[in-house]
């Protein structure tokens, strides 16, 4: 916690190491209330630098001892400046020893080193090392660890670290010993230990050389009948790596741990990835499918991480996007390969393109704009973004967009020769992948460099005597702070052309056969591109699966729009086609709400929801996604001045309409889409449930259908899985049904005893219309609330702020009141935490006049205190500027 006014850290001040480490020997007495490290390193001047003063960070931790090369420095020999060490004029070789104190039990901000329900964790990343020990904590520093953990052996009977175990025996007084040796060397954000009293599912695993691997995830004890799915999750991660892309598991061990306080998803840290449990527990009584289908993706990330991530890291900070798009491009793969029908995948694809919309769009049009790889930074942990990582990963997908699977399998390849055991930026990637195809990829860099999202403009002129289409594109991109103007981008842009049977037409472009997709780089302000043997007017099919992160913009007439909604072969586009449709008709009603005009549906688009909801040829998931409206944050992101409640009435306005119109159809779909037999979280059972609770959800929207809220009461009592269960008493609280309250406490009743069904049970309140901040304020004080778990804290504080539009947005301005008080107190407590919370206001000038004065008043509020962390200084003061 500083008072002054935090530094800004700029990629262009980048310079090297003074000195490197080879070896680190880490001593842990671990004590809750003091645990004391020693720290044993061999370094060397780095030929690169030309420095000759050691660098060391530290933060909040107590220094005891400090020698170099057996001499114990003095006061005058070094220098404490906030949280830099400076030891002046060191040789050229030295072993430096280190002697510090903390205090795990008092690190509320979970980053370091802290206690968990009474067990010991760690996370280093992005700079956790330093409050360990002192260190050169930054990620082109890569040492090999050896690791001594010494504990009271009942209450921490498992001792682990990175890598393997290489000794473990007694020590008096109760204590216990285990040695852990890395042979790789790593940067110090990937080091990891836990002491626990945990227990593990393992398993013994053959990799692709024959090698035998043991896996293992550790829980509580109580938790050990949810581990199964992410022990399958893991098999199937280490599997696929060696498949898709050659990369086996280096290390004889792999671990997997659970905490139930932690402020991101996961962790990534070698040979033992910690986790969030909310990534790792589940069976099918207490998780949805959506858990099910996020530890895939998470366990699947984490683990690789191993090679785009440990293997080759990142250089600096700025780089943070080189391992995380990279990383969640593979992991959105290896999803989409997991479910292995092109109509699964695309489904897929969609729910990315939704996330992208639905966050990333907004972040990238706002205050806290940033290029995948950002110039500067004031608090990195801010810079965990949807940019950096849902935008990231766009732009890796970009490159097997322009280069194929193959070729973008060459560039990994090139990437890990070049590469393999450094520390490297966004660049060295991009290089390996134009090398090793013979790209000129120069152009591209601007999707690193240049923050916003690009606006492409489509105009089509047909020639029915030539028979020929002039397809022109031009692209802009909107100013964002500090990028005041942009130049061109690289842009993708996969295009079909659909004729009136609905089927593709033949591409042929300067007389070149096409196949049905071609992918158009666009590459200058404005090009255009000459179709011929287009035997009739078709209707452009652009931007196909969604083949970059731009908003593309054509004057489609709505029947167009029907046209590709009922026949596109891509399934992207289809879906695409119908949320086009949905979004003209929420704005145009949005706006008939804010002037008091009467809201009406026209038929055409119920019928166009009916078509495709009773279409038995369509995958229930492809149909549930078409059927699922925009969000209220991507219609406020359409809007000039936001209105939250007409949005909010606007869109519960289509929701019921469908519900009383469609009836038949909805009550159809729900019993055709139930799924007996036991639980299984595959795709077509999670696209069965999808569709069915979509459809309950719009039957219950319907005023006074009672009917619909029996079948969701029924549902509730009758469900034997946690996906339907939920679903069921979602719906029941959006339609403020009478029975909503008793359920909810049974709810409360049956699964108070596992946490993250509590969260859920608070999220699904904070989330709902009917609850106001009174409402929240009261939770808040029942038992089960603790502001100091990062879980609960979102599933209450963070869900209200961010999704319950109608209450947080009150014209009285009490929403954003308890927002700044929630800010203040939380940021005293955990400041990552905290600094999400803050982005709540992010959009806070888009708002309507009345809304805006309230939302200012809150931010300078926050901003007054005069205690802040940089995290929240930064995202408040950049709201503000
Ligand atoms: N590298 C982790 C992941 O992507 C995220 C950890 C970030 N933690 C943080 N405190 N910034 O899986
Ligand atoms: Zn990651």
């Amino acid at each position: 916690m500083r008072t002054d006014t935090p530094l800004t850290i700029y990629r262009k001040d980048y310079t090297a190491p003074s000195y490197l480490v080879d070896t680190v020997e880490l001593g842990f007495d671990l004590d809750p209330a003091r645990t004391i490290v020693a720290n044993r390193m061999t370094m060397r001047r780095n030929p690169a630098s030309g420095q000759r003063e050691i660098e060391l960070y530290g933060e909040e931790i107590d220094l005891v001892a400090l020698r170099v090369n057996g001499k114990t420095l003095g006061k005058r020999d070094y220098r404490i400046d906030g949280n830099l060490l400076r030891i002046p004029n060191a040789p050229e070789d030295v072993v430096l020893e280190i002697e510090t104190i903390c205090a795990p039990e008092k690190n509320t901000a979970l980053s370091g080193l802290y206690v968990s329900n009474g067990n010991f964790i760690t996370q280093c990343e992005a700079e956790g090392f330093r409050r360990i020990t002192y260190f050169p904590d930054r990620p082109d520093v890569m040492a090999k660890y050896t690791v001594m953990l010494r504990a009271e052996k009942q209450r921490y009977p498992v001792l682990l670290s990175n890598g393997n175990l290489v000794e473990e025996g007694e020590l008096p007084g109760g204590r216990h010993y285990a040695k852990w040796e890395d042979p790789f060397p790593k940067p110090s954000y990937l080091f990891a230990l836990v002491a626990s009293n945990l227990v593990c599912q393992e398993e013994k695993f053959k990799l692709a050389d024959g090698r035998t691997a043991l896996l293992q995830v550790w829980v509580e004890e109580g938790n050990l009948d949810k581990t199964d799915y992410a022990m399958q999750s893991l098999k199937r991660s280490i599997r696929w790596d060696e498949e898709r892309f050659g990369l086996e598991l280096d290390l004889d061990r792999f671990m997997i741990v659970a905490t139930g306080d932690f402020n991101m998803g996961a962790m990534e840290n070698k040979g033992l990835n910690i986790f969030n449990t909310k990534y790792v527990l589940a069976n099918p009584r207490v998780a949805t499918d959506l858990d099910f289908q996020g530890i895939e993706a998470v366990v699947g990330h984490e683990y690789f991480h191993n090679w785009t991530g440990n293997r080759v890291t990142c250089r600096d900070w700025f780089q943070l996007s080189l391992k995380e798009g990279l990383t969640v491009f593979r992991d959105q793969e290896f999803s989409g390969d997991m479910v292995g029908t092109d109509s699964g995948r695309a489904v897929n694809r969609i729910d990315q393109v939704r996330t992208l919309r639905q966050v990333q769009f907004p972040e990238d049009a706002g205050p806290m704009a940033h290029p995948v790889r950002p110039d500067s930074f004031v608090e990195i942990n801010n810079f965990y973004t949807v940019t950096v990582y849902e935008k990231g990963a766009e732009v890796v997908r970009m490159y097997q967009t322009l280069l194929g699977r193959e070729g973008f399998r060459k560039g990994m390849d090139l990437y890990f020769e070049r590469h393999d055991g450094q520390a490297v930026e966004c660049d060295d990637f991009r290089r390996a992948m134009a090398d090793a195809n013979g790209r000129d990829l120069a152009q591209f860099e601007r999707w690193y460099s240049q923050a916003g999202t690009p606006r492409v403009r489509a105009a089509m002129r047909y020639d029915a005597a030539a028979k020929t289409v002039e397809l022109t594109l031009s692209q802009s991109c909107p100013p964002t702070p500090g990028q005041p103007d942009k130049l061109p981008f690289h842009i993708p842009v996969a295009v079909g052309l659909v004729g009136r049977d609905g089927r593709d037409i033949p591409l042929v472009i300067d007389g070149e056969p096409r196949g049905n997709t071609a992918v158009l780089e666009l590459t200058a302000a404005e090009q255009s591109w000459r179709f011929t043997n287009v035997p009739e007017l078709p209707v452009p099919s652009l931007l196909r699966d969604f083949s970059a992160p731009v908003v593309l913009e054509y004057d489609y007439r709505d029947e167009d729009l029907l046209h590709l909604f009922s026949h596109d072969s891509d399934p992207v586009n289809r879906w695409e086609a119908g949320q086009r449709l949905a979004m003209e008709r929420l704005l145009k009603l949005t706006a008939d709400v804010t002037a008091g005009s009467r809201m009406q549906l026209d038929d055409t688009f119920v019928d166009a929801m009916r078509k495709v909801l009773t279409d038995d040829a369509l995958d229930p998931a492809f149909r549930e996604q078409a059927l699922l409206l925009p969000t209220e944050n991507m219609i406020a992101e359409q809007t000039e001045v936001v209105h939250p409640l007409s949005i909010h009435m606007a869109r519960q306005f289509v929701r019921a309409t469908i519900g009383t119109r469609l009836r038949k159809e909805l009550m159809a779909a729900i019993d055709a889409n139930q799924t007996p037999g036991e639980y299984s979280p595959d795709a077509e059972a999670i696209g069965k449930r999808a569709l069915k609770n979509l459809a309950l959800s719009y039957l219950a929207a319907a005023t006074d259908d009672n009917e619909a809220i029996d079948l969701a009461g029924q549902q509730f009592e009758q469900a034997d899985n946690m996906t339907d269960k939920a679903a069921a008493l979602g719906a029941l609280i959006h339609a403020r049904a009478q029975s909503a309250a008793g359920a909810l406490q049974d709810f409360y009743d049956e699964f108070q005893g596992e946490a993250l069904v509590v969260d859920k049970w608070f999220a699904l309140q904070a989330s709902a219309p009917s609850t106001d901040v009174g409402a929240v304020r009261a939770l808040m004080q029942h038992p089960a609330f603790n502001i100091r778990n990062p879980n609960r804290a979102r599933s209450l504080v963070a869900t209200f702020c961010m999704a319950n539009h109608v209450q947080f947005h009150v014209p009285d301005g009490s929403g954003y009141q308890f927002w700044a008080e929630q800010v203040i107190a939380l940021d005293a407590l955990n400041p990552q935490v905290a600094s999400r919370l803050a982005r709540a206001m992010d959009r806070w000038r888009r708002y309507a006049p009345v809304l805006q004065a309230h939302m200012k008043k809150a931010l300078q509020q926050v901003n007054g205190q005069k205690k802040l962390s940089n995290d929240v200084r930064e995202v408040i003061s950049k709201a503000l500027a």
